[in-house]
């Protein structure tokens, strides 16, 4: 981690998390949550240009209610597994997926302090959009690389996009850590090589400008 800038803002002391991000699921439809997309386009872009098949497991960390998962169900993929710290956003998804949730595993779990997803089978495919920028601490941040690397089989990938370097600095009210390309490779190490990257400007629910880097990495030891 040795090239991160600091996020500016400190981190909020005593949260539990868990309970933060239940209660922003409770308050607020999918539709009107800060950082809802009707169609996660790069995503889908970049998960097309691993050129994995459709029955690639498929895991999305801090998924919500992501509508990317039915999107994929739509294009025929098999194999996804939905993880988030909230139960709730999980048991939304469930539902808002009716007899296609049977499609899809989900998986309530920590993955800065994981004791479900650190025993998983390895994956094809990595998949964030905008949850390791909330890792603030040295210690969470690693933990999450090291799940990465534990659970990404060799020829794997990991898709992440977070907040640019140049972004806003708190999103949902919590503060953030910035990132660009480099530092991900960096945190991701040798054996990950970066496919591609761009920055992209998500346009929120409500009209707010919100840069992201879009980074598609390829495990590339055996
Ligand atoms: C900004 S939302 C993004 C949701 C989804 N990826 C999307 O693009 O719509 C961040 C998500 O990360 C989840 N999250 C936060 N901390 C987490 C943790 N430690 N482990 C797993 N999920 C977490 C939150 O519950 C929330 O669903």
């Amino acid at each position: 981690m040795s090239s991160m800038t600091k996020s500016d803002c400190k981190v909020p002391e005593k949260i539990n998390y868990k309970e933060y991000w239940n209660i922003a699921y409770q308050k607020t439809p999918t539709e009107k949550l800060g950082w809802f997309e009707e169609k996660s386009l790069k995503t889908i872009e970049l998960i097309q240009q691993t050129q994995l098949p459709k029955d690639a497991s498929i895991l999305h960390v801090g998924a919500g209610t992501s509508t990317l998962i039915d999107d994929l169900i739509a294009e025929g993929y098999t194999n996804q597994i939905a993880n988030d710290l909230s139960e709730k956003s999980l048991v939304d998804l469930k539902n808002r997926l009716g007899a296609d949730a049977s499609k899809v595993t989900f998986l309530v779990d920590d993955l800065t302090n994981p004791t479900k997803l650190d025993k998983l089978a390895q994956v094809d495919l990595w998949n964030d959009r905008a949850v390791l920028h909330f890792f603030l601490t040295e210690a969470a941040q690693k933990a999450y690389f090291n799940l990465v690397k534990k659970l990404v089989k060799p020829n794997g990938f990991v898709l992440i996009a977070v907040f640019a370097i140049d972004g806003a600095e708190k999103c949902c009210g919590l503060p953030l850590q910035r990132y660009n390309e480099t530092m991900l490779a960096e945190s991701l190490g040798n054996d990950f090589s970066l496919i591609t990257s761009f920055k992209y400007t998500f346009i929120n629910p409500f009209g707010g400008e919100r840069p992201y880097v879009y980074t598609l990495f390829k495990r590339i030891d055996v």
